[in-house]
């Protein structure tokens, strides 16, 4: 396994890497869940490719950036024993150097949801997901459900910007109460931790009704709050949303593919989920 910190040198190594080439884009403090996807891009690929890069143009000013994990000596121990081939390592002066002033924003997408709390993040993820596929150039990228927008922001610019790379989604991976895993879930105190699990209740709940035949958008979304709001250590609900997978629309009526997705503060942590309705994750 090669760790290479600098564009040029990771590009280099890409253009010389064996084909099909798979990317995992990351910011590092590996759990199952990026494993997850590390596992798919191994075998559905020749070569792998993983970068651990914690994006600041993503965060806002008054978010985690500051207190976001990070590890890098267990992260490059875990992706050698899954056999990555490459992993692009890059400090924040390597991919913004002074004078970088060119912006990718997905428009509309960008702007639903997490977009409206945490304005600028999908800009930064979108800026940073293109620099990253034109240094790597994979013939696949993995990307997880857990972060259900962002998926949807990253195959409209793949789409509309020509980059012609396969967007691979892989399900939600959960803890054994059901909480997606989360670089995040660190913050959480012990009473928290416990009652996080009800966001993924609260989601399964509205996939059930719906798989009953329950498809009113409106009775969808209120469900969900309810089973929320009777936990008592979940403080403000950002939003519940059953939308439209690929636009974000919210839905009067729910027709697959739609995305039940929440977000919602566990005491100074924010945690979001969702469930797709007509598949497993
Ligand atoms: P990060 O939060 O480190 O997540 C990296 C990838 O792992 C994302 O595609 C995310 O959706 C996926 N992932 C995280 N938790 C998961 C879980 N429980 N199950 C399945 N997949 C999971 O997402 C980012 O980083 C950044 O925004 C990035 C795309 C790297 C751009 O900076």
């Amino acid at each position: 396994m090669r760790v290479l910190d600098t564009v040029d040198a990771m590009a280099e190594a890409c253009r010389s890497a064996q084909r099909p080439l798979g990317l995992v884009p990351t910011m590092g403090y590996l759990h199952q869940g990026h494993l997850a996807l590390v596992r798919r891009a191994r075998g559905e690929n020749a070569a792998l490719a993983v970068s651990i890069f914690v994006n600041p143009t993503q965060f806002g000013p008054g978010e985690d950036l500051p207190t976001y994990p990070r590890d890098m000596d267990r992260d490059l121990a875990l992706l050698k024993k899954e056999g990555a081939d490459l992993v692009f390592a890059p400090s924040v002066g390597e991919m913004y150097p002074q004078g970088m002033n060119t912006w990718v924003e997905v428009q509309g997408l960008s702007q639903r949801l997490e977009g409206e709390y945490r304005p600028g993040h999908f800009r930064g993820v979108a800026t940073v997901v293109a620099k990253l596929l034109n240094i790597v150039r994979p013939d696949r990228a993995y990307f997880g459900q857990k972060d259900g927008q962002q998926t949807a922001v990253v195959k409209r610019l793949v789409k509309d910007l020509n980059m012609g790379v396969d967007v691979v989604v892989v399900p939600t991976v959960r803890e054994a109460d059901g909480l997606a895993m989360s670089s995040r879930n660190v913050h959480l105190s012990e009473e928290e931790r416990r009652a996080a699990s009800v966001l993924y209740h609260a989601l399964r709940g509205a996939k059930r009704l719906w798989e009953g035949g329950q498809h009113d958008g409106e009775m969808l979304r209120g469900a969900v709050r309810r089973v929320l709001e009777k936990e008592p250590l979940v403080g403000k609900i950002d939003y519940v949303s059953v939308a439209d997978l690929a636009t974000l629309e919210e839905l009067d009526t729910a027709t697959i593919p739609a995305m039940v997705s929440v977000a919602a503060w566990l005491g100074k942590t924010r945690l979001i989920d969702n469930v797709v309705l007509g598949a497993d994750s």
